[in-house]
């Protein structure tokens, strides 16, 4: 730690608040590109992440042009092909779960209410697959932010390098917000490690974590008018005198 970290007084806590609480995972972008220097910045920034023994564990790989848009061809065609034949999703597994294998509450009734909140906004009603199916597919497109993060930590490393990574992604979000960008953090992507790995060129020791869209917020899509909810800390801690 340098003096100069010791001795800083956060003159305006109000704005590292705003960054975080104005942070939402944004799924409309306009087209207006970022430069590399502004996007520099922000990896700059977030790699100040702590992480257990300073292992630094991230690996980021930024897509734009044609890099960017021939991933997304690549992967929308291949989550088109799964959607008209299931059988295919053998290819197509994640490579660390994410996500619980059996959803238990109380997450199950969140995660409904936040799939439903979205589809409501949507206009997408239960059963209208097709609908789902292209609101999914946006995940693919970036949700047409000029610019795609994939995120990669090597194999050897151990569960613990999530933890560290998780930190990482927020700094990334919350240094975007600094500057007036907007993100959205993608899961999604993780089921097509085995197209997306080669084609940004990882290594084969290499684990894709996650993907993130990011850029300029378009403010007039209905779909970022979307707020989720969030627990009351009186209901997630427990106060220990
Ligand atoms: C690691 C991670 C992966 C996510 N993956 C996706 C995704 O693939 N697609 C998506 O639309 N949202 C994704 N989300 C966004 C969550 O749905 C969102 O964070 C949550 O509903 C809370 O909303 P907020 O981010 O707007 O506060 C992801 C979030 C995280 C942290």
């Amino acid at each position: 730690m340098t003096h100069a970290q010791v001795s800083t007084v956060v003159s305006d806590p109000a704005s590292v608040d705003a960054a975080i609480e104005s942070r939402a995972s944004v799924r409309a972008f306009l087209p207006t590109p970022v430069s590399r220097e502004l996007i520099g910045d922000i990896l700059r920034v977030a790699t100040r992440a702590p992480s257990g023994n300073n292992a630094q564990p991230w690996k980021v790989y930024v897509l734009q042009g044609a890099s960017r848009d021939g991933l997304v061809a690549k992967v929308c065609a291949a989550h088109d092909a799964l959607y008209a034949d299931p059988s295919l999703a053998a290819q197509y597994r994640e490579e660390y779960d994410y996500y619980p294998r059996q959803w238990v509450s109380p997450y199950i009734e969140r995660r409904r209410e936040n799939g439903w909140s979205l589809y409501g906004l949507l206009g997408i009603t239960k059963g209208d697959k097709d609908r789902m199916h292209a609101q999914h597919q946006r995940n693919f497109r970036l949700f047409d932010a000029p610019v795609g993060l994939m995120f990669t930590v090597d194999k050897v490393m151990g569960q613990g390098s999530l933890v560290d990574y998780g930190m990482f992604l927020q700094n990334i979000m919350v240094a975007a917000r600094a500057r007036g960008l907007h993100t959205c953090p993608q899961a999604a992507w993780n089921g097509f490690a085995s197209i997306i790995l080669p084609h940004i060129g990882a290594g084969p020791g290499e684990m894709l974590v996650c993907g993130m869209a990011l850029g300029h917020a378009d403010e007039t899509a209905v779909v970022n008018g979307l707020a989720t909810p969030r627990e009351s800390v009186d209901t997630i801690t427990t106060w220990l005198d």
